[in-house]
């Protein structure tokens, strides 16, 4: 599996085994932030994994792994690689290829997104947020941190299960990375989460 390669424009992802990982509580125990990140990469079954545990589909409806407030499905994961920025094709289980460069430097502005192998981005489409709160913009911040906050957390749990380390970021710069991601007017940075190996 580590010799697949990213491609733009689309990456299908391994399958993942859903019956893999150590047991809850002992991933519950592990989990910590932590900071001192290898730059050595992440493997595509790896990326798969971690995407799906994320918020990956679970069910046949079309379900997630994380919870949404009315099921709004509103938070996208972008992730920024060396090979660039993809963003997570739940549906298909892929990447999409979006930017072909190293945007890892503006994830967060702490040095070790620019060196990390991974860093994802939790980007909410405020136009998915609909029904009485449309146009309720503190209503749309409040659901977007709390969706966004479940999905950070299964990336939590992944990481100690796999042993990979881990930590959100509420410190970045979202004007300067909206712009660099080309984001659009509706799309709004909520956090990131650099993911990678602990340096030995
Ligand atoms: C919403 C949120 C934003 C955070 N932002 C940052 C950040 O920008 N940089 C950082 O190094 N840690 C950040 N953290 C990690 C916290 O510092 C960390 O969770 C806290 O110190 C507790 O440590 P623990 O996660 O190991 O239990 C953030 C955590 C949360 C929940």
């Amino acid at each position: 599996m580590s010799d697949l390669k990213i491609t733009f424009p689309l990456t299908k992802l391994p399958d993942v085994d859903r019956e893999g990982g150590m047991p809850l509580m002992k991933a519950l125990a592990n989990r910590k932030s932590a900071r001192n990140f290898s730059s050595k990469p992440l493997d595509l079954k790896t990326i798969s994994e971690l995407l799906w545990a994320a918020s990956g589909i679970n069910r046949p409806d079309g379900r997630r792994t994380a919870p949404t407030a009315v099921n709004w499905q509103e938070i996208d994961i972008y992730i920024t690689l060396k090979e660039g920025l993809f963003l997570y094709d739940h549906k298909n289980h892929a990447l999409k290829g979006i930017i072909e460069k190293d945007l890892r430097a503006h994830a967060g502005r702490q040095h070790f997104t620019e060196t990390a192998p991974v860093n994802l981005i939790f980007v909410s489409n405020y136009n998915n947020i609909t029904g009485k709160y449309a146009d309720n913009i503190e209503m749309k911040k409040f659901y977007s941190a709390t969706d966004t906050g479940f999905i950070s957390q299964n990336v939590y749990l992944y990481c100690a299960s796999r042993g990979l380390i881990t930590v959100v970021l509420g410190i970045v710069d979202r004007d300067e990375l909206k712009k660099h991601m080309n984001l659009a007017d509706q799309q709004h940075i909520v956090l990131s989460q650099t993911v990678g190996w602990e340096e030995p």
